[in-house]
């Protein structure tokens, strides 16, 4: 961290407090409240987070306000048009771009692991059929822990490297595992000869019994989710991950947390939320009524893949997952399936109704994503996996990032205490 050149000052009652601000390369400066409490006894209140910064990071940055998401400094936009998801994992995971030898070493290299351990699916087979895929996902990713114990070695940089790879390499055939034990079909092996997008394609639809032939179009706008989902900076799963690691959990029980967090609704599992939505809706005649329903504080109801923490513009994911989603509709021929009518008509009503307007709330990257997702077949509990084996990468980038942080320390957030102040304890025949 370079040395701060500026300093906020704080006063509380006759005393003042200087507090050093970073300048960082891009983004609002940031004030060090780090000696705050020792030297005040003061703690800071922000539930939340939305003014704190709990960590330094030279992954992802997103400027809200212009809808501008960077990896690595990369735009988005250029990596979801000219790059392609493997190029994105290695870009997030060590820094730069790949040359030529370095991105066909990594291709082979998570290729070579993506099949998993045999008795891993005598482990699938103990949950009941009906499972939701993320709660087949959690328990299989935790289990990684048991299967690979040889890469649990957090001090170890070879075995964060190989846990790692393991991961990148494993994640689509665990979920592909998880949607094949939900429907009763058999496990289908990966094939290497395929790219990782349509690899795991093939590993969802693909029987024994039929030839199944990836198609390019459909393998590419999966690819393109997967780099439009691969990090987001520190959201909530992504701290999820940083906090389970900071007590020294291995990698994979740190994944399998943050997955347990991407499945809530207000995150990961919006996408699959919003599916849902629109199918509750039904019809266009409907939308005036939903639309009304999430304007009523009192409803608890929301609109679904509208909204975002910290785009206040746009979302630039939500951009290019349009695109994609027109691309995938047109090669589908399935313009006139009521779902999209009801999604465009929505996003349309939503983006001219002053609530919207006002509140900054435009479709999210899961409003889109949904659509597409649909559309190649995928059932709705699908989504947030998709998500998450296309995230994972992210989280292991963030994960690795802070391990070999020397700053690093256990997070143990403080609390604004309100409960009943000391008092005795009352025999239970007196109460
Ligand atoms: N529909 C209706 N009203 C909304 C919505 C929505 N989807 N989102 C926010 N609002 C209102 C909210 O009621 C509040 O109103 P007021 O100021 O009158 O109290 C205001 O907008 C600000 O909302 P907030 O909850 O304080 O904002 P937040 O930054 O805490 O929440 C969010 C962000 C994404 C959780 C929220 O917009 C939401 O719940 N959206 C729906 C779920 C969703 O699509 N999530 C996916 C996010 S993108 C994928 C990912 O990165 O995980």
């Amino acid at each position: 961290m370079a040395e701060p050149n500026k300093s906020a000052t704080l006063s509380i009652g006759d005393k003042t407090y200087a507090l050093p601000i970073h300048s960082p390369s891009l983004g609002p400066d940031v004030i060090d409240i780090r000696k705050l409490y020792g030297e005040a006894d003061v703690f800071t209140y922000d539930p939340g987070f939305t003014s704190t910064a709990a960590c330094e990071s030279a992954i992802t940055y997103i400027d809200g306000d212009k809808g501008e998401l960077l990896y690595r400094g990369y735009p988005i936009e250029q990596l979801a048009e000219k790059s392609h998801y493997l190029e994105v994992c290695y870009l997030l995971l060590y820094g730069e771009l790949p040359t030529e030898a370095q991105m066909r070493d990594f291709e082979s290299r998570v290729t070579r692991h993506t099949m998993v351990h045999e008795q891993m699916h005598y482990f699938f087979r103990g949950f009941r059929r009906d499972a939701h895929p993320m709660a087949t996902m959690v328990g299989v990713v935790g289990a990684m822990s048991a299967f690979y114990h040889d890469s649990t070695d957090i001090n170890d940089p070879w075995q964060r490297e190989v846990a790692a790879i393991r991961m990148i390499a494993k994640l689509p055939t665990i979920a592909a595992m998880a949607y094949k034990y939900s429907i009763g079909q058999p496990f289908v092996y990966p094939k290497n000869s395929l790219d990782y997008a349509g690899n795991f394609l093939h590993m969802c639809f693909a029987v024994p019994c039929e030839d199944y032939v990836v198609n390019p179009i459909l393998s590419k706008a999966m690819d393109r989710i997967m780099t439009l989902h691969a990090d987001h900076e520190q959201n909530a799963s992504t701290s999820t991950v940083r906090l389970a690691g900071s007590s020294g959990a291995n990698p994979f029980a740190c994944i399998a947390a943050g997955i347990a967090c991407l499945w809530g609704p207000a995150h990961g599992g919006a996408n699959q939320a919003c599916l849902e939505m629109l199918r509750e809706i039904g019809t266009v005649d409907r939308i005036p009524e939903y639309v009304a329903k999430a304007k009523d504080k009192n409803s608890g109801f929301r609109l679904m893949g509208f909204g975002h923490r910290v785009y206040k513009n746009f979302d630039p994911r939500a951009k290019v997952m349009k695109e994609s989603a027109d691309e995938v509709l047109d090669l589908l021929g399935v313009h006139n399936n009521p779902l999209l009518q009801v999604a465009k008509e929505l996003e349309r009503i939503a983006l001219e109704d002053e609530y919207f307007i006002s509140k900054k709330l435009y479709p999210n990257v899961d409003f889109y994503s949904g659509i597409i997702l649909e559309a190649m077949g995928f059932p709705t509990s699908m989504f947030t996996p998709i998500f998450a084996l296309s995230r994972t990468v992210g989280w292991i980038s963030q994960w690795k990032e802070m391990i070999a942080d020397p700053t690093q320390k256990i997070g143990r957030p403080r609390q604004l205490y309100i409960g009943p102040k000391q008092r005795d304890y009352i025999d239970l025949t007196k109460r």
